[in-house]
């Protein structure tokens, strides 16, 4: 029997094709933003087009619009590939789409009209929020009763991640978001001053590590495998990288809030594990690259391999900054300067998007039972644009950003500040449009992988029987 037809792709094809274009959406709003830092009338003085509404939104569309439908559509593929059974419950997978698409939209209206909790990415109000917990709670349900009827003993890595990521997001999600509701679009927090500060950070990082991270490594540990054809470098090291990197995350939230009326030693806390985590961080990096050993000839022929390769050197990079970041020291200069924001990219279009380009390169052709993309050299351009657009991202992040925390600490033989705050602001200017022409080329590619994705779709040729051979 041609096993394929017994999985239930759809969701999974609808997730992979709102991933596209939530990616192109967000990053637009990315792009507005830059240049808005640039020129600020490009807000036209109209109140829904404003930088601090405009900026959640951006948020937002990146992180819960394209990474979500990431992450949904290839935990979806991988636990029934992983799990050699159809994915449970039909129709509660389809409201995981549909759910999750409402919420999107409910964001992209209410968030430029300034309906906002004020919460860094936990800026949607309470029915929204309410609306996220059913969705995740049904997510967890098709997910985990799927890996209870597998029809192998083994539990593969990957679904490890994922259902990590899947239940400290409902935790994370329950807890940073309890509120009294006072109307429709309006709610108090129940948690005042520095507790709700500790509260919002807690979510907060661990929505990098269990969002931005674990359920990426989830996609890794599938993907990267897969598209090298050779199975993971040591699979005892990916155990081990699983339960340190979620022991250790869980800790490190303290780190944001440096220099704060937190109590010393919850920062120091936060730092000393933010420290540690350099190592499981590192492992998973580590990892994924030496699953290449055997294959390293085809990082000259395969752009989906190199996509994959760059974004866990990247995933290695930032995991290296972050910790050092979190040195209190070094962190009275970054905080506050761009040098966060080119941490933040180096992750974010580095890892996050570069893993998903690639994963959803290697999917698609499967998903449609095709023999592959419609074009390698497009990917192959796709793969250039990707890599030069975060690299004059992050590059000029980070040194307009060390400039700036270096002048706001210069000080005058009288003790008075060297720069006022307009001479360090005109000094970032360059920079400010190196990371546009950054952000331009990076969202360049996504249209081109657009047209790739359509193309692929469209293409009658059905692929040979290898290409749909699953797991
Ligand atoms: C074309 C691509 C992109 C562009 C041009 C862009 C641009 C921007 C800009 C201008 C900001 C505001 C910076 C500031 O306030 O100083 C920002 C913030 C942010 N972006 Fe992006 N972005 C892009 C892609 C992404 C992606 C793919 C992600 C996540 C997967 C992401 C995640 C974030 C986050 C988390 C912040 C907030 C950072 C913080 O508060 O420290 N961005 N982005
Ligand atoms: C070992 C891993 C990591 C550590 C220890 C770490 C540490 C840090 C530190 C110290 C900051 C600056 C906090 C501040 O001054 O306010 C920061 C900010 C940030 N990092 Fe990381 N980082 C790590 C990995 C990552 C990765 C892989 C990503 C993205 C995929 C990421 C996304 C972010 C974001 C979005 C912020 C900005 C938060 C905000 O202020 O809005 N980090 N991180």
């Amino acid at each position: 029997m041609d096993k394929t037809a017994s999985y239930n792709d759809t969701v999974v094809r609808q997730f992979t094709i709102m991933t596209v274009i939530w990616g192109i959406v967000g990053m637009l709003v990315g792009l507005i933003i830059a240049a808005q830092l640039m020129w600020p009338a490009l807000n036209f003085d109209l109140p829904f087009l404003t930088y601090s509404r405009l900026r959640p939104l951006h948020t937002n569309a990146v992180i819960f619009a394209f990474g979500g439908s990431a992450l949904f559509a290839t935990s979806y593929y991988v636990v029934q590939r992983t799990c050699h059974v159809r994915l449970a419950f039909d129709k509660l997978a389809s409201f995981t789409f549909w759910g999750w698409q409402v919420i999107i939209v409910l964001a992209a209206i209410t968030l430029p009209l300034g309906i906002t909790q004020s919460k860094e990415y936990a800026e949607l109000e309470w029915p929204i929020d309410l609306l996220i917990a059913v969705v995740w709670v049904a997510y967890a349900i098709v997910f985990f009763s799927t890996v209870a009827k597998r029809r192998v003993k083994h539990i593969y890595v990957a679904n490890w991640f994922y259902g990590a990521f899947i239940i400290t997001v409902a935790v994370l999600h329950i807890f940073n978001n309890l509120a009294i509701p006072v109307t429709l679009t309006k709610s108090y927090q129940i948690y005042t001053g520095v507790v709700d500060a500790m509260m919002q950070w807690w979510y907060g990082h661990n929505a990098v590590g269990f969002f931005l991270t674990a359920g990426f490594l989830g996609m890794m540990y599938y993907f990267v495998p897969k598209q090298a054809g050779r199975p993971v470098y040591s699979y005892r090291l990916s155990v081990v990288h699983f339960w340190s990197l979620i022991a250790v995350y869980m800790w490190a939230g303290p780190h944001h809030l440096h220099y704060t009326s937190l109590p010393d030693w919850a920062q120091t806390l936060g730092m000393v594990f933010s420290v540690v985590l350099l190592a499981p961080s590192w492992g998973g990096m580590i990892n994924g690259i030496m699953t290449l050993s055997g294959a390293w000839h085809k990082l000259r022929s395969d752009p989906i391999i190199k996509f994959m390769i760059v974004a866990l050197s990247f995933y290695g990079m930032s995991t290296f900054e972050g910790p050092m970041m979190s040195i209190k020291t070094v962190n009275a200069l970054s905080h506050y300067t761009e040098w966060t924001i080119g941490h933040v990219h180096s992750g974010a279009l580095g890892w996050v998007a570069m893993m998903t380009i690639g994963s959803v390169y290697c999917l698609l052709p499967r998903l449609y039972n095709k023999e592959g993309m419609y074009s390698t050299k497009l990917i192959d351009v796709h793969f250039w644009t990707s890599t030069i657009g975060v690299v004059l991202y992050a590059v000029s992040m980070w040194i307009a950003g060390i400039g700036e925390g270096l002048m706001s600490r210069q000080i005058n033989a009288d003790g008075t500040l060297t720069y006022a705050f307009v001479e360090i602001l005109a000094s970032k200017y360059p920079y400010y449009g190196m990371r546009l022409i950054g952000g331009v080329v990076f969202f360049a590619g996504m249209i081109i992988m657009a047209y790739n994705v359509w193309k692929t779709i469209a293409n009658e040729k059905p692929a040979s029987v290898a290409v749909m051979e699953p797991a």
